[in-house]
């Protein structure tokens, strides 16, 4: 364990920010980060950017900004590298995506253009609705992880970084559990000389960041680096990995509403969420292999908040359905209903609605920003292995085999923040507050 006010490094020189995937989400990052950089617009939605952080009593008035309190890497100072299966720069794939304005996009044209996706490591076997052409070929997937590690290498030298994350922004590959071959680092190797099909491109990628000494995150719900081989390689080498899924629309309005219903004991019948969603992500998921992954990510956070074990009477066989419908006329402009059926005293029933008109890459592209600082702060201040404190972004936050993940958006929000204190030596909160009145 970390000890509290450990040192940490201080946030010299540039960080190179990989990300595997150049589309919707990835595009709207880089080009939001140049926007704000020109002070076109404000990083709205990010933490490490514009949250405060309390320190000591409320009588104290200590509320500093995160980013003056943690030493975090300036915006000034971030490099974009990607990887792609299409070889389209960030200022055509920004266009393609269609997120932003193409009146912004004109303004960030110099910078988007000089960033060229890396060829890719694809394997349409798992993404099935996807046909890149900008691919590498090898031999076996060890060598493609070897290309990646190079690639990487050369990143690291030509922009001059002094470090680097990598965060996947990649499309969502179909379902994988976990198999004998991902139990070990020898056996994962092994696998990856005989083109194992328990490898998917996503893990060749985590394997390639992490031989190479960088921080991995997974914005998708791939099994990824969850896998034992690669928990142990991060700790062995030193690195912190979190994952998996970004927590934006839907789910992170499950993790906000369920804890309150639980918080006054109200029961639940049932949830019912649809969702229409036009852009390539929605025509990935249209995939059931893809849709597959996505779906145990989206309904297992129910579960997880209400308790049925524990408060039968009130969550014990509560339906709960999820459904992504590929509508292309929405774009990334994807609307999410849900329908909560609920009950109250005496088992009366009642309903809330929710229709979220959202903007997916809008809600994803702090995230990034805020994970790519994050997990080199983590970096710098000695953190390895699963950083559960960064739970609070994702639908399925990774943590230790023996836990249960801890999906209240409030809690993980008071982990992150209580991280942060631990950090820097400062008091946790408790919120018992019993001190003001003595
Ligand atoms: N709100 C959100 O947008 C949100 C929330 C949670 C998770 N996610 C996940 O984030 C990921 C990115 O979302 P998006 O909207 O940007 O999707 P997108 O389809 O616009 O972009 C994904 C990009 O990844 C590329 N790609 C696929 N496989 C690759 C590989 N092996 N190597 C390199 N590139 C590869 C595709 O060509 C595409 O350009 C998806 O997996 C999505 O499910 C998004």
């Amino acid at each position: 364990m970390i000890e509290k006010g450990a040192e940490i490094a201080p946030a010299k020189g540039k960080l190179g920010v990989l990300c595997v995937g150049m589309g919707a989400v990835t595009t709207t990052f880089i080009a939001g980060v140049e926007a704000i950089k020109k002070d076109l617009a404000k990083p709205i939605g990010s933490l490490t950017q514009m949250a405060t952080i309390r320190l000591g009593k409320r009588t104290d008035g200590r509320s500093p900004l995160i980013k003056d309190f943690v030493p975090l890497a300036d915006l000034n100072d971030i490099v974009f590298g990607t990887w792609d299966i299409f070889a389209e720069n960030a200022y055509e794939a920004a266009m393609h995506a269609g997120v932003l304005e193409k009146e912004l996009l004109v303004q960030l044209k110099p910078q988007l253009s000089k960033i060229k996706p890396m060829a890719a490591v694809f394997d349409q076997n798992y993404v099935k609705r996807l046909h890149g052409t900008h691919v590498k070929t090898g031999a076996n997937k060890m060598e493609l992880a070897e290309q990646l590690m190079q690639d990487i290498a050369d990143f690291k030298r030509k922009n001059k970084c002094a470090r680097l994350v990598m965060v996947w922004c990649g499309s969502t590959e179909v379902f994988i559990k976990e198999q004998p071959v991902h139990k070990t680092l020898a056996s994962f190797e092994k696998a990856l000389r005989e083109n194992h099909k328990a490898i998917a491109p996503s893990m060749i990628y985590a394997y390639a960041a992490l031989k190479s000494g960088v921080p991995f995150a997974n914005g998708a719900p791939n099994l990824t680096v969850d896998i034992p081989a690669l928990l142990d390689l991060a700790n062995k080498n030193g690195l912190p990995v979190c994952g998996k899924d970004f927590k934006t629309g839907q789910t992170w309005m499950k993790t906000m509403l369920a804890p309150g219903l639980k918080a006054r004991m109200l029961g639940l019948h049932g949830w019912y969420s649809t969702n229409i969603l036009g852009n390539r992500d929605g025509e990935v998921l249209d995939d059931p292999g893809s849709f597959k992954t996505k779906e145990e990510s989206k309904l297992s956070v129910l579960e997880y908040i209400l308790q049925p074990q524990v408060y039968p009477e009130l969550y014990d066989n509560f339906s709960h359905l999820v459904r992504i419908n590929y509508y292309p006329p929405r774009g990334d402009n994807k609307e999410g209903w849900d329908n909560i059926d609920i009950f109250g005293w005496l088992g009366y029933p009642m309903q809330i609605k929710i229709d979220f008109l959202c903007r997916d890459s809008i809600l994803a592209a702090p995230i990034v920003l805020d994970l790519a600082l994050f997990m080199d702060l983590a970096q710098r201040s000695g953190m390895r292995g699963i950083q559960e404190w960064l739970s609070f972004y994702f639908k399925s936050p990774m943590c230790a085999p023996s836990l249960y993940p801890e999906h209240d958006l409030f809690i993980q929000l008071m982990k992150l923040k209580n991280t942060l204190r631990h950090l820097r030596g400062e008091e946790l909160i408790t919120h018992l507050g019993l001190e003001y009145y003595d």
